[in-house]
């Protein structure tokens, strides 16, 4: 693949739209291969200013730096207005945002903003089950469970540590963690999607899906969401036991791999079974194996994520959609609730990430 054109394909694409979402933020999902510009309202917020971040970095063009910082300042707006944060996903929206302005910028203020996130993020701890739960109240029998998908939302509380030096972020992330492993991955290494606790007893009831195929089926951004996790787990942990667990999660993912690499929504579906695909999970999975790689080496992944990368840059992007302003077309949200492809603002995101990491294997990340 052709690195640098494919890095210069999304500054041209971020460049040209950058106006356009001066004010606003692309949303989940595009339309029709366009997003049409919200508010910053959503759990995918964040994205699109870690997408600028990466561009300033990659280009040093001052006018992805000015727009970055734009967008922070409505992210302290939010959380001082409290929109829409009754849910886990405080650490994509706060990590890719103000942490990722303070690592880059030492601006205090970004900081102050990150840790008050990290406070509202920790108070969807369960400290009896040791989890911390998705969604819903918290005092809902029926919302008592927690999603593989929050492995992403703990390095927020993994960095509150490191800058404040206060254990009790690190023991709610650790334990999160640990409640996570030993529930949600399977014995063949595939993981439910969601998992339930017993609300009066605290004890692990069983996996669920939400966004997968079937609850005994394996979603493929689920199974991507583990890969990268569990490598930024082992980045702030360094359990050893994590390198087993990542070995297994990843080679699960692999062994489920079509002809060109790109899974399908769910990993239950291969060639020829004329479901859609999931570019975004593709995208997550190749940060996972390029992250993990500075830790413990190893080849096969990494030709693996290398190839995930050329058949995403080569057969995925909207080169041949002009009118787009996203990255990535095939990337799917919910095919369960009847999604249909489309760009997806993280799957941009970490499409990104990932040239990033092969550009400079030594990228010091936002997690
Ligand atoms: N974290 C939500 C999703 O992956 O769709």
């Amino acid at each position: 693949m052709n690195l640098e054109k494919s890095i210069k394909f999304t500054e041209q694409v971020t460049k040209a739209h950058l106006k356009e979402f001066y004010d606003t933020f692309p949303p989940e999902t595009s339309h029709n291969l366009v997003y049409v510009g919200k508010e910053n309202i959503s759990w995918t917020s964040g994205f699109y200013e870690g997408i600028l971040w990466l561009l300033y970095e990659l280009t040093g063009d001052k006018d992805f730096y000015n727009s970055a910082k734009h967008h922070s300042k409505s992210f302290r707006e939010r959380l001082d207005k409290g929109i829409d944060l009754e849910h886990h996903d405080i650490g994509f929206l706060y990590t890719l945002s103000c942490v990722a302005d303070y690592k880059l910028t030492g601006d205090e203020k970004q900081k102050r903003t990150a840790l008050d996130a990290a406070d509202i993020l920790m108070k969807r701890y369960h400290p009896e089950a040791g989890f911390i739960q998705a969604w819903g109240e918290m005092n809902d029998p029926g919302s008592y469970r927690f999603i593989i998908d929050c492995l992403m939302n703990i390095p927020l509380l993994f960095w509150a540590n490191e800058v404040t030096d206060e254990q009790r972020y690190f023991d709610v992330a650790y334990r999160h963690m640990k409640t996570t492993v030993d529930n949600i991955i399977r014995d063949d290494y595939s993981t439910y999607h969601t998992f339930f606790f017993d609300y009066k007893t605290h004890r692990p009831l069983e996996g669920k899906t939400a966004q997968g195929y079937s609850d005994d089926s394996c979603w493929s951004r689920g199974q991507s969401w583990a890969v990268y996790g569990i490598a930024l787990a082992y980045h702030y942990t360094k359990e050893e036991s994590l390198i087993e667990i990542f070995n297994n999660v990843t080679e699960y993912f692999i062994k489920y791999l079509p002809a060109d690499s790109i899974p399908y929504w769910d990993l239950c579906f291969g060639d020829g079974s004329g479901e859609p695909r999931d570019t975004s999970a593709a995208a997550i999975a190749a940060c996972g194996i390029f992250e993990m790689n500075k830790y413990v080496k190893n080849e096969k992944f990494m030709k693996v994520a290398e190839k995930i990368m050329e058949s995403l840059s080569e057969n995925y992007t909207t080169e041949k959609h002009p009118e787009s302003n996203g990255f990535l077309t095939d990337g799917m949200y919910s095919r369960k609730y009847g999604d249909e492809p489309e760009c997806t603002s993280w799957g941009d995101y970490f499409y990104l990430e990932a040239l990033m990491r092969m550009k400079n294997p030594d990228w010091k990340m936002y997690w």
